[in-house]
């Protein structure tokens, strides 16, 4: 059995990669935010805790408690994070903030303490979700803020795997197209929705990643992009 922390549960990809990885042989202890409402009551094997990922001091709380009841957690899968819209002239510090905190910050703070049980249990690993612009060139302008923070994540994931590879410690980079979540269909209204990524796509990438032919894959860059 596989021990899962998954964050951003509750979110549009979210709740199609609990119902996708909690159908397997897994335990999964899930964060939500604010916007909680039992959708994953029913469900055994799946805790449910709502955190802020952004305070540091919360997170580690959380992964601890995890590591006391589960004792082995194998592996962190990190779905948190946001859109902002405008180019650089449109840009400024506070919105370069907003972005890089909730995009990486939220990332980091998990990370952190599970690369430290990690390291001590012989090996884990993580999965985090980028965005097209931050592994293209000549993309990502129109969303400055967004582009820049999902490439923090790009690059941590790289020195995790530069770093803890000979300590079995992996990192993949997911990136997907543009999702097909009722938030983008709103959002685009006339848009082709067939040429977008239903999430339940990105589900099935995570738990290939996550099986034991997965567990093999080194800097695993999986680009799900379909047509968008
Ligand atoms: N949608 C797309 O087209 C697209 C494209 C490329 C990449 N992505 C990436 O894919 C991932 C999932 O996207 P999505 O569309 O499923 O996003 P979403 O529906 O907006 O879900 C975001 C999740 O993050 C949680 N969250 C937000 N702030 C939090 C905080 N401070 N602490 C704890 N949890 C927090 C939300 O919880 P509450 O709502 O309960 O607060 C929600 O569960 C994101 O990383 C996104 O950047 C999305």
């Amino acid at each position: 059995m596989q021990n899962i922390i998954i964050s951003g549960a509750s979110g549009n990809l979210g709740q199609e990669v609990v119902q996708k990885l909690s159908a397997l042989d897994t335990h999964l202890f899930v964060t939500t935010g604010s916007h909680y409402k039992g959708e994953f009551d029913a469900l055994s094997g799946v805790d449910n805790f709502g955190i802020d990922l952004l305070d540091s001091d919360a997170s580690h709380s959380f992964v601890q408690k995890v590591i006391d009841q589960a004792e082995t957690i194998h592996a962190g899968v990190f779905l948190v994070g946001g859109y902002a819209p405008g180019g650089l002239a449109e840009t400024d510090d506070e919105d370069l903030e907003k972005m890089i905190h909730l995009n990486f910050f939220t990332a980091f703070h998990l990370t952190k303490p599970l690369i430290a049980h990690f390291k001590k249990q012989g090996g884990g690993q993580l999965i985090f979700i980028g965005a097209k612009g931050a592994v293209s060139s000549n993309q990502g302008d129109a969303n400055f803020a967004y582009t820049l923070s999902k490439s923090l994540l790009v690059k941590m994931a790289d020195m995790i795997n530069s770093e803890y590879e000979s300590e079995g410690i992996t990192a993949t980079m997911i990136v997907p197209g543009i999702i097909d979540t009722p938030v983008n269909r709103e959002a685009m209204p006339d848009a082709d929705f067939d040429k977008w990524v239903p999430p339940t796509d990105i589900a099935e990438s995570i738990a290939f990643v996550l099986s034991e032919t997965g567990q093999k894959l080194r800097q695993p860059v999986i680009k799900i992009y379909n047509q968008s």
